[in-house]
């Protein structure tokens, strides 16, 4: 079965299960600069998982698109990746374990066909903070696996959260029998030897984690993630997913233009060339910070594996086409984006080379002096001014010191690189803060009318416009929002109406501080409620806007003058955008 196949397989199931299926949220989070891209689905739903109602209903389902980066450099083995794709499906306040599992047993045996004995479960085994989950155990005995295919584990295989705080559960862990034998006695879904594979996870999330401890969430959800490479690779019976349809003509291109045999290498430049291309697609560009310098560091590392393998790199752009055909059912966007992608990843070659050679120049310079010198030591401080001021990879400088048989010292040169990072994310920070840019008298007033705006949308067009996004300059403002379709002229003048009405009635616009929940509660807006801490800064204007925000905002809104929409137009799917101005 394609993954193509599959994926519409899990959509159709789970809609003909009451699921409505909503579309893959963009890869990079808009104006959230606390997550560096999306890393999973439930991600896009945290506010709907903590409880506000989602205009699609309690069932939903989708595709979405993630990036994980924490692995990157494991990228080349045979199964880790950067890019993947999670299919899903989340009850909000809906069913829970018992039809959740009783879906997720049907979907593998029935829809994909998978022999019940090649399946294994686990389960949560209890702690002080939640019981075990015999509940859980008990609906997989009533689905059909035995006993004995379900194993019980603790808080670090069977809990899932995203990162420190926020929602969370047990969950329950689906594993596939490869077949191969097993490694011990012992051998069982946790150990890693690659009998099982895990291909479906669970999640019961009835609870919210914050610094004091658990607390139980207002509903229970599920939320669940299948890996869409995986089950290819699984259900055609590969080794790899780079044996899959999915990367093979690439792979099979790489073999034929390599002078050297590396498959390590050739993994690599597959991998980081589907990453950087969907980043791309999605809006990611290359920079020196956070999700523009991991982008660079795939391209990079591409280029430099494709130098390794002695790849022309003028076959870049070949590769790009050939992956763009071969993907494009999959992401429509990449086809839509095709010369996007390839001037940003030409342009990036072209100055990684140039990098490159300023830097091996720089490196010879310094080592001849060091020799001299008769030392045999590349400092930490090298390393770094060779990657500061130079953008020289540090992988190459310590490859080079190697070949040069220098030692090399990277510990002090992740110090280095960790202390250099988080002044730019305190940067980075600060600037969000800041209201997104500067914040100087004009971009305070369209702070508020951002508020103002988000209000008026929601009473003409309804309760499912959230932001989606905004962006302030002195002179104008952009704003984001989520709806199906085009306005019309009247409700575009029915929206500038509101606006200046709430401007001329001169509405105080206080800031509040209270608990997160106690906003969450009270129904305030939130594009990113996971970022915010348990105490956070609410701006509420009369009755007719509250919103979580850093600010700042002007003390009344009849200071903001006249209030007019200058275009309406589509931002993305799903999404429109609003360019306005004050006069
Ligand atoms: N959010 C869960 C995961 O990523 C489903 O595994």
């Amino acid at each position: 079965m394609k993954a193509i196949e599959i994926r519409n397989k899990y959509l159709n199931f789970f809609k003909a299960h009451g699921h409505s299926v909503i579309p893959s949220a963009p890869l990079i989070p808009e104006n959230d600069p606390s997550v560096l891209f999306t890393t999973a689905g439930m991600q896009p739903l945290v506010p709907y998982l903590l409880g506000q109602p989602h205009p699609a209903g309690k069932r939903l389902t989708d595709y979405q698109k993630c990036v994980r980066t924490n692995d990157i450099d494991e990228v080349g083995d045979n199964r880790h990746l950067t890019y993947f794709e999670m299919l899903g499906n989340w009850s909000l306040g809906d069913y829970f374990k018992e039809e959740s599992i009783q879906m997720s047993f049907d979907f593998l045996t029935k829809e994909l066909g998978i022999p019940v004995e090649k399946l294994s479960v686990t389960v949560f085994a209890g702690d002080k903070d939640c019981p075990r989950d015999e509940v859980a155990a008990t609906c997989w005995k009533k689905a059909g696996i035995q006993e004995d295919h379900i194993y019980y584990y603790g808080k670090d295989d069977n809990w899932w959260i995203a990162g420190e705080t926020g929602p969370c559960g047990p969950d329950t862990e689906m594993f596939y029998d490869t077949g191969k034998p097993a490694c011990s006695p012992n051998c069982q879904p946790s150990c890693d030897c690659g009998k099982y594979v895990e291909i479906w996870n669970n999640v019961f999330m009835e609870y919210y984690k914050d610094e004091k401890g658990y607390s139980k969430l207002k509903q229970q959800n599920v939320d669940t993630g299948l890996g869409l490479e995986r089950m290819t690779m699984l259900l055609q019976g590969k080794e790899t997913p780079f044996d899959t349809e999915l990367f093979k003509p690439v792979m099979e291109k790489l073999t034929e233009l390599q002078k050297v045999d590396k498959i390590e290498s050739r993994r690599i430049i597959a991998e980081h060339l589907r990453s950087s291309m969907m980043i791309i697609a999605d809006g990611g560009r290359p920079s020196n910070l956070d999700r523009g310098y991991v982008l660079r560091r795939l391209i990079r590392r591409m280029i430099r594996h494709m130098n390794k393998i002695q790849i022309d790199l003028n076959e870049l752009s070949t590769i790009i086409d050939l992956n763009v055909d071969n993907l494009k059912d999959l992401y429509p966007e990449l086809d839509k984006n095709r010369e996007t992608i390839k001037t940003v990843l030409i342009e990036e070659k072209d100055k990684f080379v140039k990098t490159l050679a300023n830097g091996e120049k720089e490196f010879n310079k310094e080592v001849a002096k060091l020799k001299q010198q008769g030392k045999s030591i590349v400092d930490g401080k090298m390393v770094f001014r060779l990657y500061d001021t130079y953008g020289f990879p540090p992988e190459v400088t310590k490859e080079l010191a190697v070949e040069n048989e220098m030692e090399i010292s990277m510990e002090e040169f992740d110090k280095l690189f960790k202390e250099h990072q988080e002044k730019s994310r305190a940067g980075a920070t600060q600037k969000f803060k800041g209201g997104l840019a500067s914040t100087g008298e004009m971009e305070t007033k369209y702070h508020t009318a951002t508020h103002l705006l988000n209000a008026a949308l929601k009473q003409v067009l309804g309760s499912h416009v959230h932001q989606r996004g905004s962006n302030i300059t002195e002179e104008r403002m952009r704003f984001d929002f989520s709806h199906p379709s085009k306005m019309t002229e009247e409700e575009k003048k029915q929206t500038e109406d509101l606006v200046n009405q709430w401007i001329q009635a001169g509405i105080p616009v206080e800031k509040l501080e209270m608990k997160k929940e106690e906003a969450i509660e009270q129904g305030a807006e939130a594009m990113f409620i996971e970022k915010y801490g348990d105490i956070v800064t609410v701006y509420k204007i009369g009755d007719i806007s509250l919103e979580l925000c850093g600010g700042p905002h002007v003390s009344n809104t009849k200071e903001l003058g006249h209030f007019k929409i200058k275009k309406e137009e589509a931002s993305s799917s799903g999404v429109r955008r609003i360019k306005a101005i004050l006069e």
